[in-house]
């Protein structure tokens, strides 16, 4: 599989192509599970009606999705930004493998407002997995848990991806946790945070996304980085 490219597709099918152990990091994002109780339905699915799209941001991922990117890692070593739901799903899967978790997390200072009987949504929670002799490198700035910044308006509504994650938490992700040169790769690629992130700080990436919409904003991204 080549390097430095978003590849459109079913990330299950996709990853099928990269070598066993050829991966430094993952970063992903993928799909939320919002209600619970309801998973894994629009995993996969092709139609691309408004419905849908919603779906497929609110389904979750089966475990096998995990199984997978554990196949294609050298190590685990792998960011993971979940919802509340999720959190039992991937800390059980992985510590089953013996790897440790770190529970980081990004504040909103901007929030929807919301007045109902709830919380606000104003955190995103962002799991952190890896296993024995993996480093996390980086420094007191650079290794805290928290990070405290408002949404990217600009961002979300310039690249028009409803769940756009920062690009500065990003490159510090990258930063904590490879060297230079090393393989990143984010299945669930989005608008192409990861792979800009990954550009910007001397690493190389593969992308993937299902959307088409999404693979050309994020070659968009990517290019406009270049100056074409
Ligand atoms: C939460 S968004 C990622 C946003 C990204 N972090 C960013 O900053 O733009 C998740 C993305 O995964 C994509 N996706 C969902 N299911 C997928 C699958 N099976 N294979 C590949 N991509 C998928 C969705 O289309 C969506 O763009």
């Amino acid at each position: 599989m080549e390097l430095n490219k978003i590849y459109q597709g079913d990330c299950l099918e996709l990853m099928k192509e990269i070598p066993d152990k050829s991966v430094d990091l993952v970063i992903i994002d993928p799909p939320y599970q919002i209600n619970q109780g309801k998973s894994g339905g629009a995993f996969g699915r092709d139609k691309r009606d408004f419905h849908n799209q919603i779906e497929s941001l609110t389904n979750g991922i089966p475990n096998e999705v995990l199984r997978e990117l554990v196949r294609v890692m050298k190590k685990i070593n792998i960011y993971i930004w979940c919802s509340k739901d999720q959190l039992r799903q991937f800390i059980n899967f992985f510590e089953d493998l013996g790897a440790k978790t770190d529970l980081l997390a990004w504040h909103k200072t901007n929030p929807v407002p919301t007045c109902n009987n709830k919380y606000l949504s104003d955190t995103e929670y962002l799991l952190f997995f890896r296993e024995k002799g993996v480093k996390v490198h980086g420094t007191y700035k650079t290794k805290k848990k928290y990070y405290v910044t408002p949404t990217n308006k600009e961002d979300k509504k310039l690249y028009t991806h409803p769940t756009i994650k920062p690009l500065d938490i990003t490159e510090n992700l990258i930063i904590n946790s490879s060297e230079e040169k090393n393989v990143i790769l984010d299945c669930f690629i989005g608008s192409g945070t990861t792979a800009v992130a990954a550009l910007n700080t001397g690493r190389f990436f593969i992308g993937m996304e299902k959307e088409q919409e999404y693979v050309d904003i994020a070659n968009e991204r990517i290019n406009s980085l270049k100056g074409e």
